[in-house]
């Protein structure tokens, strides 16, 4: 992935992340749960993905009633009123409906003014995707503040007969109170505040998930693991390298990388083939599972109220799967 010269030059003007919160769904759903109900063990699932546990929605919890508690939280810890918001984002592969969107709903369930509202699915890659386009429609509309969600009942597209996905992953909701700085912020003194992204797809269905339409009937998630697993691999290393070059800073500089919580053992390599320390890299999926687009955000939350992030910490966020599409942005927090 090399870095364009004209792009080391282009001036990004930055966002920050200045609140998070969470939704974690009722129900607890073990390994030792699963092997009651499938061929599979705690043994086979913990070595292979680092997964002890993931939380399943109740009935009467979807991934629109998980954003709307995880937005909640997230404007509580940015401590700014909700009428200063000003965009909502929910990034989504298993919205409730495909009408209304579940940022339109959230738009009357918080009681927000009629402000922008809009789903977008990319997948696990999701939330990263989701920071670019609040900061593009913020920059374009010279507005403040955004809402980014990440919110998934992936429960919905599983089927327990299959325990090739039914074992990774989970529900669950994060949110983001993102801002964007001013075009100015830090030229007087040299202190450019810290923000690269870089986005991109590789089409292919090793990950395919039920939807409406399509020419492949299929009616749970399937996914080809192995070509996933290197494609994982492969890819954080080159996001994350790129955007260290466009920034000028090297990995020690990070407070922390934060990437999709699919599996520990695809973080634990990625840390192998950066010689980089395993502490850098946050890793929750133990006891949440994959939550898709809500794993960054959901991370996030967890350590903010962990006390993880000191004013300014510096973060790499790294997206990945299916499209294939993936995603990462070098941020701060507030
Ligand atoms: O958001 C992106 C999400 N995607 C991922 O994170 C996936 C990345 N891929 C992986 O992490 C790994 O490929 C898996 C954990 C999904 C699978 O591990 P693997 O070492 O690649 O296993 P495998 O698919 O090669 O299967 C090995 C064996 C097979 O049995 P045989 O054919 O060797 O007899 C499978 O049938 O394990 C069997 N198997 C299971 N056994 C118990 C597959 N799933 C299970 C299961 N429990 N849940």
């Amino acid at each position: 992935m090399p870095v364009q010269p004209e792009e080391k030059r282009m001036y990004m003007q930055a966002i920050q992340i200045i609140g998070a919160g969470s939704a974690e769904p009722a129900r607890v759903v073990t390994n030792d749960d699963l092997a009651n109900i499938m061929d599979t063990s705690d043994d086979w699932i913990f070595p292979r993905t680092g997964i002890h546990s993931r939380r399943f929605c109740a009935e009467d919890e979807t991934a629109g009633t998980l954003a709307h508690r995880a937005a909640e939280a997230a404007i509580r810890d940015a401590g700014i009123k909700k009428e200063d918001l000003d965009l909502i984002l929910v990034a989504s592969m298993s919205s409730d409906y495909a009408a209304p969107t579940i940022a339109a709903t959230l738009q009357k369930t918080l009681g927000l003014r009629e402000i922008p509202a809009l789903d977008i699915n990319a997948a696990c890659s999701g939330f990263i995707y989701g920071l670019e386009v609040a900061r593009g429609l913020l920059m374009a509309s010279r507005k403040r503040y955004a809402l980014v969600v990440g919110s998934e009942q992936l429960s919905r597209l599983l089927s327990m007969e299959d325990r090739n996905t039914a074992v990774l992953f989970g529900d669950g909701a994060g949110a983001c109170i993102v801002e964007l700085l001013p075009e100015d912020a830090g030229i007087e003194n040299g202190t450019k505040p810290l923000y690269e992204a870089l986005l991109g797809s590789r089409g292919s269905d090793v990950i395919l998930a039920p939807g409406c339409y399509g020419t492949t009937p299929v009616d749970h998630m399937l996914m080809d693991g192995k070509e996933v697993f290197l494609f994982a691999v492969k890819t954080i290393p080159e996001v994350l390298e790129a955007l260290l070059e466009k920034s000028g800073l090297a990995l020690e500089d990070l407070d922390y990388v934060v990437c999709h919580q699919a599996n520990a053992r695809i973080i634990r390599n990625v840390v192998r083939k950066l010689h980089a320390r395993e502490e850098q890299f946050f890793m929750n999926m133990e006891t949440y599972g994959n939550t898709s687009g809500a794993s960054i955000p959901m991370a996030l939350a967890e350590m903010k109220q962990k006390n993880l992030l000191k004013h300014g910490a510096k973060l790499a966020l790294i997206g990945f799967g299916a499209g294939l599409t993936y995603g990462g942005a070098l941020l701060t927090v507030r």
